[in-house]
């Protein structure tokens, strides 16, 4: 069986998709869709495919496209991937899954209606050191969980382009990287709802004329940080910078009663580290073999064709993204009002 793939949005990440599609027997690359046609054309010819288009819903017309990835901005993540799901198709969307969580909520409610597949392409979700702490956390190693902290401080990372403009970004630094630690955090303690956020959201070097980007388009935050409530009495530290006068550091750290995770996947030291334990025996502890994993976005897509191909469930389920969305909106809205706020569930 091979699947028949549309690819909307032909960007940088769409290359990484293309790659991972391109490396499987069980899928094909049959159509592109960008609002710039000869991006998608160029795309097109460059991946093999069949059709071009300017606009997804022909692409969506389309009964040899089983599946699609959405490479598009953030901020045009929700459209094409609920009239994709609601066209039949299964759909894999780039993270962060949305701008808003009221776009992260219709994105859900049209998977579950179309019985299709959503899966955000998280691709920290399949970090083998990630899967490792997670088995851990779920065999109760750390015992009651307190605290757990999510950092991203990057020292000199502002991007341009879409990216740093409002209406096709819809957040800056903390959407956009804060999103990968504040949902390996999220997903190592196995989702827990978030009922409060105090945060802040600045931007410190947007408008700095030394950058590579331009200042008079800069609207989005460059650095964000939040105090989360999550149930359960655990106390949740999320902060990202994509500029910030320290080292670069990024960093998820989990303590309970009877120990801890701290990973730091791009170094100093080990990336995983586990310990266990009370007060007056805690000790380094083996975490075991490392679960097979990846965290280059064609394994993500891989898992993505395997789950449509062996009928299995998503990977990455939209479902799981919600809080992430929840969180930013939360946090934005507190940093406007300058204090906390409740967070209620869509729906
Ligand atoms: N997973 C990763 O490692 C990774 C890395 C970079 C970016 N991303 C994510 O991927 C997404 C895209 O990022 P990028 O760097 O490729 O951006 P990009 O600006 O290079 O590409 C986005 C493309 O989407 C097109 N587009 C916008 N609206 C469209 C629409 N309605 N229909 C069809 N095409 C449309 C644009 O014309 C552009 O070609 C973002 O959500 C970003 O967060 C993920």
């Amino acid at each position: 069986m091979s699947i028949g793939i549309g690819i909307i949005g032909a960007g940088g990440i769409s290359q990484a998709h293309a790659k991972g599609y391109m490396q499987r027997p069980d899928a094909r690359i049959v159509a592109v869709a960008d609002i710039f046609p000869e991006k998608a054309k160029a795309a097109a010819a460059n991946w093999g495919a069949k059709h071009a288009f300017g606009d997804y819903r022909e692409l969506l017309a389309l009964k040899e496209v089983d599946a699609v990835s959405v490479c598009t901005f953030n901020q045009a993540h929700c459209a094409p991937a609920v009239a994709a799901l609601e066209a039949g198709k299964h759909v894999m969307v780039e993270k962060p899954m949305a701008a808003t969580t009221a776009q992260a909520w219709q994105m859900v409610q049209a998977a579950r209606k179309s019985g299709k597949l959503l899966m955000v392409e998280m691709k920290w979700r399949f970090m083998p050191e990630i899967l490792a702490a997670r088995r851990a956390i779920q065999q109760g190693e750390l015992g009651r969980i307190y605290y757990a902290e999510a950092i991203g401080w990057q020292h000199r990372g502002i991007p341009g382009g879409t990216f740093i403009q409002q209406q096709t970004a819809g957040g800056g630094a903390l959407m956009d990287n804060g999103v990968y630690t504040l949902d390996a955090v999220l997903n190592l303690l196995g989702h827990p709802r978030p009922l409060t956020v105090s945060g802040t959201a600045d931007n410190t070097f947007g408008h700095s004329p030394d950058g590579k980007w331009d200042p008079a388009e800069f609207s989005v935050e460059d650095f964000g940080t939040a105090y989360v409530r999550l149930e359960g009495g655990i106390t949740l530290f999320f902060a990202h910078a994509w500029a910030i006068d320290f080292d670069e550091q990024w960093q998820m750290r989990i303590a309970g009663q009877g120990g801890s995770v701290e990973l730091r996947p791009f170094g100093p030291g080990p990336k995983l580290r586990l310990r266990r334990g009370g007060y007056g025996d805690l000790q380094d502890a083996d975490p075991g073999p490392l679960p097979p994993g990846s965290i280059e976005v064609p394994y993500a897509v891989g898992q993505f064709v395997e789950a449509i191909v062996q009928g299995r469930p998503s990977p990455v389920p939209g479902d799981t993204f919600l809080y992430t969305n929840l969180i930013f909106d939360g946090l934005y809205e507190s940093s406007r009002w300058g204090r906390e706020v409740p967070i209620s569930l869509p729906g």
